[in-house]
């Protein structure tokens, strides 16, 4: 689904990420670990369009993806979520994740070739009918997506997401990329600053998503959650790929223990 070859993001004399190369497959989970800095999140942001790589390329369903920009991209299927939440303060938990649906359905929607915006418009009001049918269908669609998350959200469809908690704005954001119905989801740390019961609870809608086939790139922390959903892993350092494999080859990995446990715990590996 996913091949991203020989990728490559310099700032200054940084080599943010240098030379990864990855594939996934369709209904693959494969998570990126590292320590803080190692270039996770540039490399996400180069996948979905929010940065351009310097070298190398990304493949997405055989098309050359490179450099093309975050709204198309998630027009054609590749969704993604903010390490530090991203969502519009002033609209409600609805509106939010109907953002997601509406960028679907206008994707879907036949251009009409030669028509511009303002006939584009003039079009949605003389088929009303239709309009208020599949908003109706959008709002429904929401509401069972919010449903994953329980009690956390339901009763708060209509409250703005600034009142909202920040573990209550982050489920909105993963909502929101649900609601694209993404081919393949990109997750970047999406249990940052979350308890542990919360954690779980994110662990528990990530594994029912991948049971169901989603094909999810995973950015993760708490590496408990990275062993128990991965297909593979790959580790990054400084920019570079270290490891990749299954999850216990890699967690195994001397390397892997030097580099990773070593830059993030006292603990008796770094030792
Ligand atoms: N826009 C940027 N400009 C300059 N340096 C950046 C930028 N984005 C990230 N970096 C640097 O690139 C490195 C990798 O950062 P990042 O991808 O955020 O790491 P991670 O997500 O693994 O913690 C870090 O040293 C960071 O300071
Ligand atoms: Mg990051």
């Amino acid at each position: 689904m996913l091949a991203i070859s020989n990728l490559q993001r310099r700032f200054g004399g940084l080599l943010a990420v240098n030379d990864i190369t990855l594939g996934i497959g369709a209904g693959e989970l494969v998570s990126v670990i590292g320590p803080n800095g190692a270039g996770k999140t540039t490399l996400f942001n180069l996948v979905s369009g929010i940065d351009r790589p310097d070298a190398g390329r990304v493949v997405f369903e055989g098309a050359d993806i490179t450099g093309m920009a975050a709204q198309r991209l998630a027009e054609i299927g590749l969704a993604r979520t903010f390490q530090h939440g991203r969502v519009f303060a002033n609209l409600s938990v609805m509106d939010n994740v109907l953002i997601g649906g509406h960028v679907r359905l206008r994707a879907a929607r036949p251009r009409v070739p030669g028509l511009g915006a303002l006939a584009e418009l003039l079009l949605a009001v003389i088929r009303p009918s239709a309009v208020r049918g599949e908003e109706a269908a959008l709002r429904d669609e929401v509401r069972d997506i919010v449903a994953m998350f329980g009690d956390r959200l339901l009763p708060r469809l209509d409250h703005p997401a600034h009142s909202l908690s920040y573990a209550n704005r982050r489920r909105v954001e993963i909502a929101r990329a649900l609601a694209l119905r993404p081919k393949l989801l990109l997750l970047d740390e999406p249990t940052a600053g979350m308890n542990e019961t919360e954690t779980t609870e994110i662990q528990e809608i990530v594994a029912s998503l991948k049971a169901r086939g989603q094909t999810i790139l995973l950015i993760e922390h708490k590496l408990g959650m990275v062993m128990r959903l991965s297909d593979r892993v790959l580790v990054m350092d400084g920019g570079r790929a270290i490891a990749e494999g299954k999850p216990q080859e890699v967690r195994n990995n001397p390397a892997v223990i030097e580099a990773y446990l070593g830059h993030q715990s006292t603990g008796q590996e770094a030792a």
